[in-house]
């Protein structure tokens, strides 16, 4: 079938939520998600969003400002982080007016607690920033937004997903679907297409990541030219619950839970003396993996503790009772008696589909992309530079959600409709044909698995020339083994062997994509921490990478950050 809407957003998280409630009642837009929309990843949001509010003690824009920059080693272009740090008011007030139910301070104020990398006077001393929910902040904005777009009668076409994108002379046409519950190809013909598919930390062993995360809009992207843009910067979340990756929240560190090592040491107390457990998440997780290597986690092995014991009972159950119950059911620990074993977890990607303020998708000379914009986790505003602070994305999605509609809304005023493609299926059905024709080949899981070992154990926390050539090289095996890939389900209804397959195929361009941006970059910077170039180098790296898809090697180019306010400084901790 042929849909026909002015603008089609691809994913119904926060980012693609809030673009759409901007322009509903005033344009004919739909959202298309892969998942049920309140399954989408940003209901996993735990900790909380960062706002300026000053509810609890005195704090400023600029302060906020400053630490976006610096959290993101100064990789952040400044300009954006300062509308975001501006912009971080409106959007808390906009949520508490639609229903958000934040926590309240004993004010009646919405309440706020400190978060690794929040800092007053220009990074002096931590400072209470974060607006939270308990520790389910995405899920109650979730659940909000959702609600909302139904009252405002969006529509909504669930378990849709995206597998191509169409366009004409450059500029993007629309998108072709399959219907998860027919295995039915759709062409969705838009005027304006909004990617807003999340991040890709499916591609890591450990994730605190859906199963959804994989990336599918920055694959379609660069798989249609569209560079991609720093994507060498994956953050690793320092405590994710050990052998599964399930996020434990910085927000118990916010409330005072420290890290310990197998000798009961507060070892965070050396890597980072002024703010110890909420240093930037780079230093953390890098932290712990030091104290693994040198044999100081729990009984030797390759984990340590999250002590929140001396909280009490009261706290945990106030402030962190979704975490307290992920460690109940996951880990078979109460938190309140005994500590939670904890190792860093791949958490989200600094990089993405390069799109400016206003999320128009930028090409490989910086113009944008006519009918294509991109937000959230998928997009790459140069924001949150080398590495994110907590509690910046729930904030961004919502900032940069709303800008990104208001854009397209005068956008639309003077775009006109571009002719349908034709035959827009084509390629995918030839391509599904080939995947489902074969009776024998190789396994997707067996690939699947294969790919995020590798970025596990070359492209995580520490890296080396070597071993990301060595990445570089065994991708390069797999996706030929792709060729050949059998699927075992030659079904229609919800064949989700067929989804993963063609999820793979995008995930292993991602693969490459970050293990050769991360090769060439001869430095370490933020969450690129290169053991054989462990210093930051300004002189020769303070630049975006982008990287674009060839037939034969990527393309790897560069282009300036912004600076205004904040010069460059070395790091301290
Ligand atoms: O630790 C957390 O609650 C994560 C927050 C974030 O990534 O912003």
């Amino acid at each position: 079938m042929v849909f026909k809407h002015d603008v089609v957003i691809v994913g119904a998280g926060l980012a693609g939520l809030r673009v759409a409630l901007e322009l509903a009642g005033k344009v004919d837009v739909a959202v298309i998600s892969k998942v049920y929309p309140t399954r989408s990843h940003s209901g996993a949001a735990q900790g909380g969003m960062a706002a300026a509010l000053g509810n609890e003690e005195a704090d400023s824009w600029e302060w906020h400002m400053f630490d976006t920059v610096k959290g993101g080693d100064y990789l952040t272009d400044q300009d954006v982080a300062e509308i975001l740090a501006r912009e971080a008011p409106r959007a808390v007030y906009e949520l508490e007016h639609l229903g958000v139910p934040f926590n309240r301070n004993e004010k009646g104020k919405i309440a706020q607690r400190t978060f690794g990398g929040h800092t007053r006077d220009f990074g002096q001393k931590t400072v209470k920033r974060a607006c939270y929910a308990s520790d389910h902040t995405g899920r109650v904005i979730m659940d909000t937004l959702y609600a909302e777009s139904g009252r405002r009668g969006i529509k909504v076409y669930p378990e849709f997903y995206m597998v191509d994108l169409t366009r004409r002379e450059g500029a993007v046409t629309g998108l072709v679907a399959c219907e998860l519950a027919t295995g039915d190809l759709h062409f969705f013909h838009s005027r304006v297409l909004v990617l807003a598919t999340g991040g890709f930390g499916r591609l890591y062993q450990t994730t605190s990541n859906g199963h959804a995360n994989t990336g599918d809009g920055a694959a379609l992207a660069y798989a249609s030219g569209i560079p991609l843009e720093d994507l060498e910067f994956v953050q690793f979340h320092p405590t994710g619950i050990y052998g599964l990756g399930v996020l434990i929240s910085e927000a118990a560190r916010g409330e005072g839970g420290v890290l310990r090592n197998g000798k009961g040491e507060r070892f965070m107390e050396r890597y980072a003396p002024t703010i110890k457990d909420l240093a930037a998440r780079d230093v953390v997780s890098r932290a712990i993996g030091r104290e693994i290597r040198e044999g100081r986690g729990i009984n030797g092995k390759d984990y340590v503790h999250l002590d929140l014991t001396h909280l009490g009972k009261e706290v945990i159950a106030d402030k962190l009772h979704e975490i307290a119950s992920f460690a109940r059911i996951y880990a078979g620990i109460d938190p309140a008696e005994k500590p939670i074993p904890v190792k860093p977890t791949c958490h989200y990607m600094m990089g993405g589909i390069p799109a400016n303020a206003r999320g128009q998708v930028l090409d490989d000379k910086q113009d944008p992309v006519i009918g294509l914009y991109a937000v959230g986790e998928c997009a790459c505003l140069s924001l949150h530079g080398a590495n994110r602070l907590g509690t910046n994305s729930l904030l961004d999605l919502i900032v940069f959600g709303r800008l990104a509609g208001e854009h397209i809304l005068e956008e639309l005023g003077r775009r006109p409709w571009l002719e349908a493609p034709v035959e827009p299926e084509k390629a995918m059905v030839e391509h599904i044909r080939e995947l489902t024709g074969k009776q024998k080949g190789e396994r997707v899981d067996s690939v699947r698995r294969s790919v995020q070992s590798l970025m596990m154990e070359h492209c995580a926390t520490f890296r080396t020339a070597e071993g990301l050539g060595k990445a570089r090289s065994a991708i390069q095996d797999l996706k030929e083994a792709y060729r050949h890939v059998a699927l075992d389900n030659k079904g229609t209804r919800y064949n989700t062997d067929l989804m993963e397959a063609l999820e793979l195929r995008g995930l292993l361009d991602l693969a490459e994509a970050i293990a050769l941006s991360a090769e060439l970059r001869e430095e370490s910077r933020g969450a690129h921490f290169r053991e054989d170039h462990p210093d930051r180098d300004d002189q020769s790296w303070l630049k975006h990478t982008l990287v674009q898809r060839t037939e034969g090697v990527p393309r790897v180019f560069y282009k300036p950050v912004t600076v205004t306010r904040f010069k460059p400084k070395p790091r301290e901790y």
